[in-house]
């Protein structure tokens, strides 16, 4: 252990294996049904194809998706040429106390540190941000992204990217909506003032990768992730059936999409948000690109009323998304969870 910093090393039962299982990939759905204008059954087949995933296994990869490879290729350059900067540059950009969009490298989930470095950019304009009148919006305000005047090209990726991923993300909700027998336009409009953020992860190789992890195992407490992971891969989602770790293989310009906690409580638990980590490696570094979906921070989030009766009666209270994400963030993943906020 001599060779990392034990704040790094996670717990016996919590390392990641040599040899994880790769047998099994999650779900590939092909969303050309879409983009082509399809007949009635095709749609319908991608519907029950994204349905069957997401109660199965909360994850599944998207190609035929939409979103140009130009944008793509533009991001992922972008945060190479970031994180390859000397820590002092990046650190002009540091996220702080009060403002939480920019650069970290220190990250704890479930108290033991991320193998990592990090960039968040929030999606939101701050004009509609502080909608409620509670006393505690004033922090909110702060909310800003930050720029390094050398490197204009990384804003320009991201707010490229942003628009493209949004119109994916607007899709895959239509698609679970219809799943899950409801309008298909029933969840867009918790969207209008979004709080969605673009991360850029940087995983260093790291000398004892057998003992550490790039990310803790956690879960997404947003509504849909949006994933682009490189070619090196590293995550790693519990299957539902067994509790066994599953190496997700990479799948050259596909996204990984998962549901998370904001759609088990809109589903009142028909779709789970699946814990998951990531692997760090000795020998290559790793960069990932998770879009988070979320909702505007005044959305009251609680089981929809179309999917509870007298035989499945709600599983959860309501909470409010903005008050329960500041929270989370706060209390480092440990203790915030939506498990308790069920009835
Ligand atoms: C995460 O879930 O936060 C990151 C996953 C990844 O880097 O693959
Ligand atoms: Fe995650």
């Amino acid at each position: 252990m001599g060779e990392v910093d034990p704040a790094f090393i996670q717990a016996l039962e919590h390392r990641p294996k040599n040899d994880s299982i790769e047998a099994e990939n999650i779900p590939l759905i092909d969303l050309s049904p879409l983009i082509n204008a399809s007949n009635a059954d095709d749609l319908a087949r991608l519907v029950a194809e994204i349905g069957n995933a997401c109660e199965n296994w909360g994850f599944f990869q998207v190609i035929n998706h939409g979103v140009s490879s130009e944008s793509r290729e533009k991001i992922e350059l972008a945060s190479k040429k970031f994180f390859a900067l000397p820590k002092e540059e990046k650190k002009k950009v540091s996220r702080d106390e009060v403002n939480p969009f920019g650069y970290y490298e220190t990250e704890h989930t479930k108290n033991v540190r991320d193998w990592k470095e990090v960039f968040d950019y929030t999606v939101q304009n701050p004009t509609v941000f502080p909608v409620s009148h509670e006393p505690d919006d004033k922090e909110l305000k702060e909310f800003f992204n930050q720029w390094l005047h050398n490197l204009p090209e990384l804003r320009e990726a991201c707010e490229e990217h942003a628009e493209e991923i949004q119109k994916l993300g607007f899709k895959l909700l239509e698609l679970i909506a219809l799943s899950l027998g409801l309008r298909k336009d029933r969840l867009n409009g918790y969207f209008k003032d979004q709080t969605s953020r673009i991360r850029l992860n940087y995983y260093p190789p790291c000398p004892a990768p057998n003992l550490t992890l790039g990310v803790g195992r956690h879960k997404d407490g947003g509504a849909l992730t949006i994933l682009a992971q490189d070619d090196v891969g590293g995550l790693e989602v519990k299957r539902k059936s067994d509790g066994e770790w599953i190496l997700v293989k990479p799948t050259p310009d596909a996204y990984i999409i998962n549901v998370g906690d904001i759609i088990q409580v809109w589903s009142n638990d028909k779709y789970e948000s699946i814990e998951h980590r990531a692997k760090v490696n000795s020998e290559k570094e790793r960069f990932s690109i998770p879009f988070f979906f979320n909702p505007a921070h005044y959305t009251w989030v609680e089981p929809l009323k179309e999917l509870i009766n007298e035989q499945t009666p709600a599983k959860y209270k309501g909470y409010n998304w903005g008050k329960f994400r500041t929270a989370r963030t706060r209390s480092n993943f440990k203790k915030l969870d939506v498990v308790n906020l069920q009835i």
